[in-house]
C-alpha cells in the first residue's frame, strides 16, 4: 500500500484563543485533507498546539495560573473549535503530550552526540514575541515594520546546532527541489536569506523555566522552536514519514524552510516534499495578530454556518498572498456565490425536474449545439477544478467552477424550459436541458465537498442520493452517467443573509475597521498598539483630570441595598438617531436583561459583545428612546472623558454579586 498522504499545520501558541487566522490554516489543511481522500488515498492530518517557551510563560503569569493551565484552557478552546467545524485531523499533539517531550530529548541526545550540538555562550538581542534572536539587521527591520515589541538584551551559556554546517546543503536542497517551498516568490526569499549566510542556532535557554529540559543539563530548557518543529516528527505514525504538505503562514516560513530541513538532514531524515507559505488575513493594511489586538474570533462569522466560513476562506484567499478581511466582503460573498449562484441554480433545477418530470431525471436522447456546449464545457471544467485542488488553489478551482455555474443561467435563460413544457413536441430538448442542469449540480456537489461537506451532501440527497458524498471518489466518476433514483426533497442551500440588518446591527466592528476602545480585554496588546500609534501620528495630550467632589456620606446598609452584579453582553447594538445608546442584552447568570446605555460614543457595538460588565440589578425599569432599561452598567469616567466600563477579570462569571 502506498503511503499515506501527511499534511500538517503549525502548532499554534496558547497565549490566545484562536482568531480566524489560525482557524485558516486548519481549515486550508482540511479541504486538502478531504479532497485527497476524495482521490482516494488515506491521508494523515496533524495539528496542534505549541504550549513552552516564554510568550506562554508570561500571559500565564499575568493571569495568575500556572502554563499548564493556561495551555489546557486554550487547548479546550481549540478542542471545540476544530469539533464544531469537523476538523478530520488524526491528532492535536500538544508539545505538552508526554511522548512528544521524551522524543524531542532524545533527538537532542542524538544530536548532541554526533556533535551537531555543542555548548556555548551567547550575547546580542532577543525578541519575546518571536521567541527569537534577532541580529542588529533584523532588529532594525522589525522597529521599521512596527514588529520589534519586545526584544531585549541576552548573555547566556546556551547550547548552539550547528547551522552553519548545513548552508551549502540547503542551498543544493533548493536547486534540486524546485517545489520544496511554495509560492516561488517566497521561495526566493528563503534562497536569499540563506545564501546571505548562516550562523549557529541557539536551541537552550536558561532563563526560562517552562519547557523540555536539555538531557542531562536542566537547568537549560530546549528553545520552543526546536521543540515545537519536531512536533510533526512526533506526531507522525509509523508510515507516514516524510510530511507531504506543510502547511505555514509567511511568518514562520524562515523557521520551517530552513531549521527544520537542517534538523531533519542532521537527524539524518528523509525531508518534506513540499512546505507552502501562506499570506495573511488583513484587517486594513496590518496584519490580522495578537499582538494589534485586530482579531476577529470565528464565533462571529460561524454563526452564518461553518461551511459559509469554509468557503469564503477557500474562495477569497489565494493561497500565498495576502488578502484584506471585510466582513461587508464576507457577505457578499456568500450571498452572491451560495444564496444567489449555486442555491438558486440548485432551486431552480430541482423544482423543474419536480414539476415537468415528477421527480425523475430524464436521460436525454439528443443534444443540439447549445446542448453540447455545456456538456462540453462540464467535461472541461470537472478536470480543471481537479487540477487546480491538486495544487491547492481552491480559489481558482472555486472560480472556474463559479464561472461555469454562471453560464449555466444563461442556458437556462436562453432554452426557457417553461416554454419547453407547454408543447410535448419539445420534450427531447427539455430532456436535454434538465439533464444537463442535473449533471452540473451533481458534479459540483462532488467538486465542493471538500470546502463545503454538509453543503455539498444536502445538496447530493436532493439530487437523489443516499450515500455519502465525502466517501465518493472523484477518479472514474462517469459525469453524463444516470440519475440514482428520482430526486430528493429540494433543501434550501443557503439561507441569504440580510446584509443590510447585519452591518446596522452588532457586526460592523468585526468588519473593515476595528475600533480601539479604552483598556479592552487585552490591556498588553491595547497599550503597546497605543504607543505605536502615538509615535506614528499627532501626540495627544492628555487632558487634566476633571472630577466632582466626593459624595455625601452613606452607611453601608444603604450601600449593599444596591445589587451588583456580574454579566456579560450577549447583543449590543446602537438605538435608531441616537449616537449615544446602546441597547444591548445582558446575562446577568439567573436571568438576561435588556439594558441600555449611553455608551455609544466610546464603545462600538461590536466591541462589547462578550465583555464582561458589573450591573446594576435592582434599578427600577426605566425608558430611553421608547426602550425599557433594566439596569445599568458600572463605567468609569471624570466629567470630561469617555466612560470607560468596568470590567471583572476574564475568569469571573455572570451572576457572581459584587460586594
Ligand atoms: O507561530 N493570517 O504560532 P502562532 C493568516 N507556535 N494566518 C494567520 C494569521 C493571519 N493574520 N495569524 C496567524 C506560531 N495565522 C508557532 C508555530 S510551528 C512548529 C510553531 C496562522 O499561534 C498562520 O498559519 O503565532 C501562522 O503561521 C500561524 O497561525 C501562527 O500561529
Ligand atoms: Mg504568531
Amino acid at each position: 500500500m502506498s503511503k499515506p498522504f501527511y499534511i500538517t499545520t503549525p502548532i499554534y501558541y496558547v497565549n490566545d484563543r484562536p482568531h480566524i487566522g489560525h482557524t485558516y490554516t486548519t481549515v486550508l489543511a482540511d479541504v486538502i485533507a478531504r479532497f485527497h481522500r476524495m482521490r482516494g488515498e488515506q491521508v494523515f492530518f496533524l495539528t496542534g498546539t505549541d504550549e513552552h517557551g516564554q510568550k506562554v510563560e508570561k500571559a500565564a503569569a499575568a493571569r495568575g495560573i500556572t502554563p499548564k493551565q493556561l495551555a489546557d484552557e486554550v487547548v479546550a478552546n481549540y478542542h471545540e473549535l476544530w469539533k464544531r467545524m469537523g476538523m478530520t485531523h488524526f491528532r492535536h499533539i500538544r508539545t505538552t503530550d508526554a511522548d512528544h517531550r521524551a522524543q524531542v530529548q532524545q533527538l537532542f541526545k542524538r544530536l548532541l552526540d554526533k556533535g551537531d550540538i555543542y555548548k556555548a555562550t551567547y550575547k546580542g538581542l532577543y525578541s519575546v514575541s518571536d521567541e527569537a534572536y534577532v541580529t542588529e539587521v533584523q532588529a532594525k527591520e522589525l522597529q521599521a515594520q512596527g514588529l520589534a515589541h519586545q526584544l531585549v538584551e541576552l548573555e547566556e551559556e546556551t547550547y548552539f546546532f550547528r547551522l552553519s554546517a548545513y548552508q551549502d546543503r540547503l542551498l543544493k536542497l533548493y536547486e534540486e527541489r524546485p517545489d520544496f517551498v511554495q509560492p516561488d516568490f517566497r521561495f526566493n526569499e528563503v534562497k536569499r536569506f540563506v545564501e546571505g549566510g548562516l550562523q549557529d542556532l541557539s536551541i537552550s535557554r536558561t532563563s526560562i523555566s517552562w519547557g523540555i529540559p536539555v538531557p542531562g543539563d536542566e537547568k537549560h530548557v530546549i528553545y520552543v522552536w526546536f521543540d515545537a518543529l519536531l512536533n510533526y516528527l512526533t506526531g507522525c505514525p509509523a508510515n507516514g514519514w516524510p510530511p507531504d504538505l506543510q502547511l505555514v503562514g509567511k511568518d514562520i516560513l524562515r523557521f520551517h524552510a530552513v531549521y527544520w530541513p537542517a534538523f531533519l538532514m542532521a537527524a539524518g531524515m528523509f525531508l518534506p516534499t513540499t512546505i507552502l507559505a501562506h499570506g495573511w488575513w488583513l484587517m486594513g493594511e496590518d496584519k490580522m495578530s495578537k499582538s494589534k489586538g485586530n482579531v476577529v474570533r470565528p464565533d462571529t462569522l460561524l454563526r452564518f454556518g461553518n461551511d459559509a466560513l469554509r468557503f469564503y476562506f477557500m474562495r477569497d484567499m489565494q493561497v500565498g498572498h495576502d488578502r484584506g478581511f471585510s466582513f461587508e466582503g464576507f457577505m457578499d460573498r456568500l450571498n452572491a456565490d451560495l444564496a444567489n449562484g449555486l442555491g438558486n441554480l440548485a432551486s431552480r433545477t430541482l423544482s423543474m425536474i419536480q414539476r415537468y418530470r415528477g421527480g425523475v431525471v430524464p436521460m436525454p436522447s439528443v443534444f443540439d449545439v447549445s446542448d453540447q456546449e455545456v456538456a462540453t464545457q462540464l467535461l472541461q471544467v470537472f478536470p480543471e477544478y481537479l487540477e487546480k485542488a491538486r495544487a491547492n488553489d481552491f480559489h481558482a478551482a472555486l472560480n472556474a467552477l463559479w464561472t461555469y455555474l454562471r453560464a449555466l443561467d444563461g442556458y437556462i435563460v436562453q432554452a426557457e424550459p417553461w416554454k419547453l413544457a407547454k408543447d410535448p413536441a419539445n420534450d427531447p430538448k427539455l430532456d436535454a436541458v434538465l439533464a444537463n442542469l442535473y449533471r452540473a449540480l451533481r458534479a459540483t456537489a462532488l467538486l465542493v465537498a471538500p470546502v463545503m461537506p454538509e453543503l455539498a451532501q444536502t445538496l447530493w440527497e436532493s439530487l437523489g442520493h443516499t450515500s455519502k458524498v465525502a466517501e465518493t471518489t472523484f477518479h472514474g466518476f462517469a459525469l453524463d452517467g444516470p440519475a440514482v433514483g428520482p430526486i430528493g426533497d429540494p433543501k434550501p442551500l443557503f439561507q441569504r443573509i440580510d446584509k443590510e440588518k447585519e452591518l446596522s446591527d452588532l457586526e460592523t466592528g468585526a468588519g473593515a475597521e476595528v475600533h480601539r476602545r479604552p483598556g479592552g480585554d487585552d490591556p498588553k496588546g491595547a497599550s503597546q498598539e497605543v504607543k505605536r500609534e502615538e509615535a506614528a501620528g499627532p501626540v495627544e495630550t492628555k487632558p487634566t483630570l476633571d472630577v466632582p467632589e466626593i459624595r455625601e456620606v452613606v452607611d453601608a446598609d444603604t450601600f449593599f441595598k444596591v445589587d451588583l452584579r456580574v454579566g456579560r453582553i450577549l447583543e449590543a447594538e446602537r438605538v435608531p438617531k441616537s449616537d449615544k445608546l446602546i441597547k444591548m442584552k445582558v446575562d446577568i447568570g439567573l436571568e438576561q436583561r435588556t439594558i441600555v446605555g449611553g455608551i455609544g460614543k466610546a464603545y462600538e457595538p461590536a466591541d462589547l459583545l462578550q465583555k464582561l460588565v458589573v450591573v446594576v440589578a435592582n434599578l427600577a425599569p426605566r425608558k430611553l428612546m421608547g426602550i425599557e432599561s433594566h439596569g445599568m452598567l458600572l463605567a468609569a469616567s471624570d466629567n470630561a472623558s469617555k466612560p470607560y466600563l468596568v470590567a471583572p477579570p476574564a475568569d469571573a462569571q455572570p451572576g457572581f454579586l459584587v460586594k
